[in-house]
């Protein structure tokens, strides 16, 4: 098994595998079409960190940073995914404040139970805090978790219930800083050795 881990700058749009990934574990009513990906990919190609098993993509986590407006409506009870259009997220400049949607985490049935789940989210915080010391700043985190899986998941990246949506789902969030970051990385580096 040859597992690396890619992104966030991956060098061509990887909205198809993405979609095959997704499509095999969640219900369609909750899928976002490759169009959708491709979309906020043309927008933001920093938003996606791949692992793959030698070419095979077997896991994701995806963050847009969006619009204030746009990260309010993650937080409202109506909220619905399917509506984050790509003019919401915003593209990168050198420096700045953003808000940041995890849209998505999935790690393939092989291959779940941590051993990749957990360097996927400390590979991830690792990226937001490097983004700090070079003052791209994700100051808060949103989430919708779909189940108590993912809700865990998204907890131990420092985020916490909100409130729950018309749809059932948990709406969950955090403001984040370089030391809340570091100590959510911490955590998990911590609990690897269980893995
Ligand atoms: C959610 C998902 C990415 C987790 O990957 P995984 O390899 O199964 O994750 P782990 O076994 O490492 O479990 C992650 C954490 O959840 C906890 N957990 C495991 N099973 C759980 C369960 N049934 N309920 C609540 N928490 C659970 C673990 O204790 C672990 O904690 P950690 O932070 O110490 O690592 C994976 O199951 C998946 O792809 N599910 C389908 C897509 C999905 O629902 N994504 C979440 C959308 S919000």
């Amino acid at each position: 098994m040859t597992i690396t881990f890619v992104g966030p700058r991956v060098l061509s749009d990887p909205s198809e595998d993405i979609f095959g990934l997704a499509s095999s574990v969640y219900h369609k009513s909750t899928l976002l079409p490759v169009t959708t990906l491709s979309g906020w990919y043309r927008r933001n190609p920093e938003i996606f960190w791949l692992v793959r098993d030698k070419e095979r993509l077997i896991a994701y986590l995806s963050m847009l940073p969006i619009s204030e407006d746009a990260f309010r409506f993650t937080l409202e009870p109506s909220f619905d995914e399917h509506l984050l259009t790509a003019d919401t997220i915003e593209p990168y400049t050198a420096e700045g404040n953003y808000r940041g949607f995890i849209s998505s985490i999935v790690v393939h049935p092989d291959y779940r139970g941590g051993r990749v789940s957990r360097p996927l989210r400390t590979f991830f915080l690792n990226t937001l805090i490097n983004w700090w010391a070079n003052r791209r700043r994700i100051i808060g985190l949103s989430a919708e978790a779909l189940n108590d899986h993912g809700a865990a998941m998204m907890s131990s990246l420092g985020l916490h219930v909100n409130l729950r949506s018309e749809h059932g789902s948990l709406l969950m969030v955090n403001n984040c800083s370089e030391s809340s970051l570091t100590q959510c990385r911490d955590g998990l580096l911590g609990r690897m050795h269980s893995v």
